[in-house]
């Protein structure tokens, strides 16, 4: 008899408060039903429209077993597709980005448009009908200039998140940026200690000297009650944001899967750099001034972000295997933005860069910790850690929501 316990049984038997049983962070069964359960029923962030800047641009992503290529087509429009040639399933484009005018499948040159429709294929015969084999769709919507899909085939409502997600975000005119910079590192560390680490600053002051001068790790800015545990700074920051239109209070899902705020930097700062003054000279959008602070921006389950008045800095989390996780970062700046002379590209990525590096150690040392079979789950701060409470509560409800207990069912 299988004594392993199911992904159910783990979590129905884990003792809340605490970090998450052993095999929750590195059981291949457990991974599988992430994958199943969440990575391939949620709405999933997949990049910036503005990595897809004009006709032709493309970035891909890998999503579990799912490889997927977003397009922009010669309408303007973004869409997302399987990135799988109909013909005899080569996988058509192997690189994260680029611009192409069609995509052409590398085997046989089957050649798709942007759009999907199988364009051209050599010597299939008579009778062939192209119209059966153009690209199979994937579910995808641009809020605002954040781009989004799905891989179910009947996607989760996004109605609650996109009106907020885009008046939050109206004021940076966030598809119209340009990419300065993106960099992807992967983190040999489970994806829920990825987004737990992020979701949380007791660790700032011990890991992030840089970050440290400009972010506060006072967890009232980020309390989840919002008005009711912000702070008085917080609150004057809001209200002197709202009277120049930006919109800077706690919304939220009801669930908590995802949560907008606009907190203030440590005082006034500007932007994420080591003096705190802006990185760069020319301001996002319609943004009214330079210390607008950080609209802080997290959905799960493989997003957070942060939006400031002179750039914006966006994150894409993707699960490689139990221990491993891809994290890609862009930082987005005003279209006319010339590197050089409106802004340093060591100074704008400095703060993150390092601060992305810092976090990656930390998760890898969590991660070689709780390998060890004397890793018992440990309390978390009901004052520091209400974040990762959060988290990992929606992570255990959504689970034992959608998992049958089979074996318990079978005995
Ligand atoms: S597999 Fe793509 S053209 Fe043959
Ligand atoms: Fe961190």
């Amino acid at each position: 008899m299988n004594t392993t316990p199911s992904t159910a049984e783990l979590i129905a038997g884990r003792q809340p408060g605490h970090s998450l049983p052993r095999d929750l962070y590195c059981g291949e069964q457990t991974f599988r039903d992430d994958l199943e359960q969440i990575w391939y029923r949620e709405w999933l962030f997949a990049g910036p429209a503005s990595a897809l800047p004009k006709t032709g641009s493309y970035i891909t992503m890998q999503v579990g077993d799912y490889p997927v290529i977003l397009t922009r087509g010669a309408d303007g429009r973004i869409r997302a597709f399987h990135n799988v040639c109909r013909h005899r399933g080569q996988r058509l484009c192997s690189k994260a980005s680029g611009t192409n005018p069609k995509l052409v499948c590398p085997y046989h040159q089957w050649t798709y448009d942007l759009d999907g429709k199988l364009l051209y294929a050599r010597d299939m015969g008579e009778g062939f009908d192209a119209a059966k084999y153009g690209l199979k769709t994937v579910h995808c919507v641009d809020l605002g200039g954040m781009v989004f899909i799905c891989l179910a085939k009947v996607p989760p409502a996004i109605n609650d998140l996109a009106p907020q997600l885009m008046r939050y975000l109206a004021p940076t005119d966030l598809a119209k940026t340009k990419i300065a910079q993106v960099s992807t590192i992967i983190e040999n560390g489970n994806w829920k200690l990825v987004i737990e680490n992020n979701r949380e600053c007791y660790h700032c002051g011990g890991s992030h000297p840089s970050l440290c001068r400009t972010y506060s790790d006072d967890p009232s800015m980020t309390a989840m009650e919002g008005p009711h545990a912000a702070s008085p700074e917080i609150l004057a920051h809001w209200e002197r944001c709202e009277a120049a239109n930006l919109p800077s209070r706690f919304v939220n899902h009801p669930a908590m899967q995802w949560r907008l705020a606009r907190i203030p930097l440590l005082n006034h700062a500007e932007s994420y750099t080591l003096d705190g003054k802006k990185a760069v000279s020319r301001r996002l959008g319609q943004m009214p001034f330079d210390d607008a602070g950080s609209l802080l921006f997290f959905h799960y389950p493989n997003t957070w972000n942060h939006f400031l008045a002179d750039h914006s800095i966006v994150f894409r989390v993707l699960p490689v295997s139990p221990t491993e996780t891809q994290v890609t970062t862009w930082w987005l700046v005003h279209p006319d933005a010339v590197e050089g002379t409106d802004y340093d590209l060591e100074n704008l990525t400095h703060v993150w860069m390092h601060t992305n590096d810092e976090d990656r150690l930390v998760v890898e040392e969590n991660q070689a910790g709780i390998l060890s079979p004397a890793y018992e789950p440990g309390p978390y701060s009901p004052l520091q850690e209400e974040g990762v409470l959060q988290f990992v509560d929606w992570y255990c409800q959504t689970m034992a929501d959608r998992l049958t207990p089979t074996r318990i069912a079978a005995e």
